[in-house]
């Protein structure tokens, strides 16, 4: 008999109960503080497993309590929320997703597990793989933006990451991937409402993530708080034990979201703590974090004949596996480094890599970046220049340890006269510096505006109706537009901000998204020209929010925009062009792309297409040039997307330099969902896009034609 037999045979119910219960230690909280841990309970077996707890030193004592003064000796696993670095704060994941270099997002993922699994932690909840194209929701900080094919390779990199080659090794972690499924379509926007997507679009876009995860070995999933089209994920057993555990094959543990199992009491499915309890364990929920829902309700439910114990044993069961997987048994503190894991300073240098690479130069008229020398006296003015940059889910990271904007420019520009005066508030109506600020301006050479979005207005039940400059931060950017003098714009935002009036006037604009320990200092690179500037948008930049969702992978209309006829899919107030397209990002030189080619013409169904496209660096600089490949089918048995993203890929080039970049596509690649929802392949001519951005405007093609 195993070891998990022997157990399961030896516990009782409220000892099984106890594995699937999983506790706030309330060190930092994301929801109401239902109940803290008790040392009592965990002695008494009614509790498997802590979220918010890390340090060695409090993970082991209270591991110790577990496996030397429980009845069975069955040893806590620890989570938290790791979502962009543990102590080493990164970039929030839609600015790492605008680097679209896997190898990178692999690297902070690494460094962020050794530093987990060295405050002790066993369990991470990340990657969050949620596509959205909302911009108005808070949570796009938290995700890779708005491709699935992205999506997924960012799910992929971020697992080989965490779990390295040894999920039981002391410096690796479990992956949580979250949130399942849907959860970036809430309902206008607004955090915490219905998904009320097609099945198409669940399959197409939202579940894609997913089934990459899973195929990359994700052993625990979270399901989202939201309901898909009226079923709570929390109680959505089609999804949950149909779709992903047998038709995916994911036979991990899947962990609820903060105190959703009693949720489902308000998304008026459950009558009560029992219907609950009852309704999450048969969709195959295993732990109940936070809620004590399985505690206070499953035994009652098991005497109403709501469930039956044998659910129960299973989901212990997939608990007690993923104990074993991740070593707790062969060794309870094997995770967990007195003072944390050695080497902080090294990984703040590859923070301040991947937060260079974030950024994102959205215009720069006339080549005002980088800073000239001759400009002497800079203004910094704005509410962001010396806020906390370490994002929505900072974590463990310690705003005091983080490089602010101001102090980043001081330092790489310490032989400049910097003058600084914040003019506005970021959020309220606070205006009283705004004329102190202007003045300041006055006799400046070149003008910095540090605006944008603090941490606390992003990221989770941070929804926004109209995703602008918050507060008065207009009228600062106004006022200072208006003494017509060089100014550079960096905005800090964990979303497309819709400011085209900022955009249209500033000299330059660029994207600082919150990019964790290193931002001042990778600001400074890029405004320097230390570092030219490689960051592409991984969401489509909306002009205004009525526009919401924009996004490159649209279908085509009936009657497609034709802005001077009048019944065409158009607004009559508003572009139907986004501000900035999927992929654009300025560099301090130019590339061009050219001869494009796509071979064989005549593609069999299980043959390969060579792609290859000439890009040349047409500048004076040293640059990186990402390029993204589309395909469409113009002719199918479904209305494809005009454009559908199959790869990308960087490429270094020195000034002048010209190379050619190839890719291989099989012909597999250009399956998609018939009407029946399955996968298929059909003839015909496909169209082939090469470019730099999703604007079509500026892709080059090639046809080809699948023949069957
Ligand atoms: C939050 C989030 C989830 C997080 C969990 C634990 O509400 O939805 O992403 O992992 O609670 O903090």
């Amino acid at each position: 008999m195993s070891r998990i037999d022997e157990l399961l045979a030896a516990m009782t119910l409220d000892e099984k109960i106890g594995q699937l219960t999983m506790v706030s230690a309330g060190m930092a909280v994301t929801g109401p503080v239902v109940t803290g841990g008790g040392t009592e309970a965990v002695r008494r077996g009614r509790i498997g497993s802590f979220l918010n707890l890390w340090g060695a030193e409090t993970v082991h004592v209270t591991q110790r309590i577990a496996v030397e003064e429980s009845r069975l000796r069955i040893p806590l696993f620890f989570a938290f929320d790791v979502i962009h670095g543990h102590r080493t704060t990164f970039p929030i994941p839609l600015a790492e997703a605008a680097a679209f270099d896997p190898d990178l997002w692999e690297e902070t993922a690494r460094a962020a597990a050794i530093e987990a699994a060295g405050d002790g932690l066993s369990i991470v909840f990340s990657p969050m793989i949620d596509v959205t194209r909302d911009p108005r929701w808070g949570r796009i900080a938290e995700g890779a933006g708005e491709d699935p094919w992205v999506t997924a390779r960012l799910a992929e990199a971020k697992l080989r990451g965490l779990h390295g080659a040894d999920l039981s090794a002391g410096d690796t972690v479990a992956a949580v991937a979250k949130h399942f499924c849907a959860y970036g379509a809430p309902t206008a926007g607004r955090e915490y409402t219905s998904a009320d997507v097609s099945e198409r679009a669940l399959h197409e876009v939202y579940l894609p993530p997913f089934a990459a995860a899973v195929a990359a070995g994700v052993v625990a999933i979270m399901p989202a708080f939201n309901d898909l089209a009226g079923v709570p994920m929390t109680a959505n057993a089609p999804l949950l034990r149909g779709l992903l555990r047998q038709e995916l094959g994911f036979d991990g543990v899947i962990i609820s979201d903060y105190n959703a199992v009693a949720e489902l009491i308000n998304h008026g499915v459950a009558g009560d703590v029992a219907e609950a309890a009852a309704l999450a364990i048969k969709a195959g929920v295993d732990i109940d974090m936070v809620a004590r829902a399985y505690e206070r309700g499953l035994p009652s439910a098991i005497e109403r004949g709501l469930v039956e114990v044998t659910l129960i044993e299973e989901a212990v069961r997939r608990v007690l596996v993923l104990k074993e997987r991740l070593g707790l048994f062969d060794d309870p503190y094997r995770r967990g480094i007195a003072g944390g894991a050695p080497g902080h300073e090294q990984r703040r240098v590859l923070g301040r890599e991947i937060a260079r690479r974030a950024i994102v130069l959205l215009t720069n008229a006339h080549d005002l970046l980088p800073i000239a020398e001759e400009i002497r006296r800079i203004a910094v003015v704005g509410p962001l220049a010396e806020a906390n940059m370490l994002g929505p889910w900072a974590g463990a990271g310690r705003a005091e340890e983080a490089v602010t904007i101001l102090e980043g420019l001081r330092s790489a520009l310490a032989n400049r006269d910097i003058v600084r005066a914040e003019g506005v508030s970021a959020g309220g109506d606070d205006v009283s510096g705004l004329a102190a600020a202007i003045d300041l301006c006055r006799s400046a050479d070149l003008i910095i505006l540090a605006v944008g979005e603090t941490a606390a207005m992003s990221g989770e039940a941070a929804s926004r109706a109209d995703p602008g400059l918050p507060g008065r931060q207009r009228e600062l950017c106004e006022a200072v537009l208006a003494l017509s003098k060089p100014t550079v714009a960096i905005l800090s935002c964990g979303r497309p901000l819709m400011v085209p009036w900022l955009t249209d006037r500033a000299s330059a604009v660029l994207v600082s998204w919150f990019l964790g320990l290193e931002a001042g200092h990778a600001i400074a690179d890029v405004v320097t020209g230390r570092f030219n500037p490689t960051g592409r948008l991984p969401v489509t930049w909306p002009r205004h929010v009525g526009q919401v969702p924009i996004y490159f992978a649209r279908r085509p209309s009936g009657r497609p925009a034709a802005p001077t006829d009048h019944y065409t899919s158009k607004y009559i107030d508003e572009s139907v062009t986004p501000l900035f397209p999927f992929g654009h990002g300025l560099s301090y030189t130019r590339f061009t792309l050219a001869n494009l080619r796509a071979e064989p013409a005549a593609l069999r169904p299980d043959g390969k297409l060579d792609i290859a496209v000439e890009v040349t660096n047409a500048g004076a600089r040293d640059g990186q040039a990402t390029v993204f490949l589309f395909i469409r089918d113009p002719v199918a048995s479904v209305a494809r997307p005009v454009l559908e993203l199959r790869s990308f890929a960087r490429i270094r080039l020195a000034a002048g330099a010209c190379e050619t970049m190839r890719w291989v596509l099989a012909a597999s690649d250009l399956a998609f969902l018939g009407p029946d929802l399955k996968p298929r392949l059909e003839p015909g001519e496909f169209d082939i896009f090469a470019g730099e951005s999703a604007d079509p405007d500026r892709l080059i093609s090639a046809k080809i034609r699948l023949t069957i």
